[in-house]
């Protein structure tokens, strides 16, 4: 009897720490949530037919790490970075599920005009040009650009000058095909994904890549023989901000404290750091 007793007693206590132990993880969840959630006043024409669709669209190019990348991890499919995170937050924010739609760079903002999508979030800069087209949130991240070469030419180019009759890459529709083809010319070969760009590289079908700085980097950490040349004077490039279309200005101004919100606490600092450790063990080699 007494043996009897002993047994329920720790089949108790057991349970009991089992079930402290969940509810800990449960909370330790929630608070991570609160953390990112943002309270903004969240009505206008716009915002009620988004919460109507019960779903916000999300337009990106995933294959700009650390902002978004596709990671296959144990066999399946998902959209990764710092911009997934954001559109995330915002969807939480608007209580409506994220529903991404990843498509090339240069057909993003013409998406967003038809309405395909709702908000556009793909390291975009933020440029005078792109302004007159679509409206931008608060820039969330700084835009410098740099030259991408095989570490056998990382000491040939030092100045624009030496970059003369040399092939260059860009991604479609940046505002690097933009600069380079402004300064190089014919020289420029644009494609549709910055993959693509990496492998002309390596196998040294082009000369340099032109990229923003940060997937750059993060191209350069996690491909062999790749190097960062960042002192040829390039200005720097426009802020990265989320696009959203002309006239849905209630979104734009709830996007806009969400942005300043995530900024101001932190989070998208820590955004930052997490995605850059996590593209350099899961973005593609
Ligand atoms: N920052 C550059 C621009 O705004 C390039 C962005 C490319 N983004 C991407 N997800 N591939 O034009």
């Amino acid at each position: 009897m007494k043996k009897k007793i002993f047994n329920i007693v720790i089949v108790a206590m057991a349970a009991l720490f089992l079930f402290g132990c969940g509810k800990k993880e449960d909370s330790e969840k929630e608070e991570a949530k609160e953390a990112v959630k943002v309270e903004v006043a969240t009505t206008g024409p716009t915002i009620d037919s988004i919460k109507e669709k019960g779903k916000i669209v999300l337009g990106t190019s995933a294959d700009f790490p650390p902002m978004e990348w596709t990671s296959y991890q144990d066999g399946s499919e998902k959209y990764q970075g710092v911009d997934i995170a954001l559109a995330q937050a915002i969807a939480d924010s608007l209580g409506v599920e994220l529903e991404v739609k990843n498509m090339a760079f240069e057909g993003l903002l013409g998406s967003l005009k038809a309405g395909d999508v709702d908000m556009v979030i793909a390291g975009m800069g933020a440029d005078e040009e792109r302004k007159k087209q679509v409206d931008f949130s608060e820039e969330y991240s700084k835009g410098k650009q740099v030259l991408l070469v095989t570490e056998e030419n990382k000491d040939k180019f030092k100045t624009f000058d030496d970059l003369e009759g040399k092939i260059i890459g860009t991604q479609l529709g940046t505002l690097q095909q933009k600069f380079a083809e402004e300064k190089f010319g014919d020289n420029c070969k644009g494609f549709d994904l910055n993959n693509v760009i990496i492998e002309q590289l390596k196998n040294k079908s082009i000369d340099a890549a032109f990229l923003s700085e940060l997937p750059a980097k993060q191209f350069a950490s996690i491909t062999d023989g790749l190097v960062i040349i960042d002192n040829l004077g390039i200005p720097d490039e426009s802020g990265f901000a989320v696009a959203i279309k002309k006239g849905n200005d209630d979104l734009t101004k709830a996007v806009d404290e969400i942005v300043k919100g995530l900024k101001d606490s932190g989070q998208m600092e820590k955004w930052f750091d997490e995605y850059i450790e996590l593209s350099n063990k899961e973005a593609i080699k």
